[in-house]
């Protein structure tokens, strides 16, 4: 809103048209914000400049995609970056929480032991849609007694639209494509 910076990340996803994937909107295909050095530049950017004077220790980033934006902003405010992964994947004792899909369930999980009471924490994927995925990044961080600051997203799709809010929590959208 106002900031030249967002035109061009939004130019710099692809909108791919896929029928059957989820809901039949339009996938949003960050990949090409990747290969686009200014751009990709600009939301780590944006996302540093907010959370960086928050007193945040703990940037947790969504698999797979929150994985490509979570470090660099981790790495750049001074926090740890803690990985919510698929089941079955963390070797170490883990927490879980179911989430539902439009079609099915599926599950994240959380190294119990990487987060303290008490840490502030944001949450980090590229796209919400729902906000199940996000829900359920919430509550694994409460369960261990962090406090989530905030969820933010580079991209909110229609579902979401206008959303301030996801569980009681601020929500932080860059672009939302119509
Ligand atoms: C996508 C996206 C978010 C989630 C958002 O991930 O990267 O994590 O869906 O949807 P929601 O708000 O309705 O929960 P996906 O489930 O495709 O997993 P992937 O990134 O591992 O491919």
């Amino acid at each position: 809103k106002g900031d030249p910076r967002l035109q061009a990340i939004s130019n710099a996803i692809r909108g791919v048209c896929s029928s059957g994937e989820k809901t039949g909107i339009m996938f949003q295909d960050i990949t090409t914000l990747l290969l686009d050095h200014k751009a990709f530049k600009n939301t780590v950017d944006i996302f540093v400049d907010r959370y960086k004077d928050m007193n945040i220790s703990v940037v947790a980033g969504v698999e797979a995609r929150g994985f490509m934006f979570g470090p660099t902003i981790a790495l750049a405010i001074g926090a740890k970056f803690v990985p919510l992964r698929k089941p079955k994947k963390l070797p170490g004792e883990v927490i879980a929480e179911a989430y539902e899909l439009e079609y099915g369930s599926d599950c994240l999980e959380m190294h119990v032991s990487a987060v303290e009471a008490g840490e502030r924490a944001i949450v980090i994927d590229d796209l919400v849609a729902t906000g199940g995925t996000l829900s359920a990044a919430i509550s694994l961080l409460e369960r261990v007694g962090a406090e989530v600051v905030e969820c933010a997203c580079v991209i909110g799709l229609r579902e979401v639209k206008g959303q301030r809010r996801l569980n009681g929590k601020p929500l932080y959208i860059l672009v939302e494509p119509r």
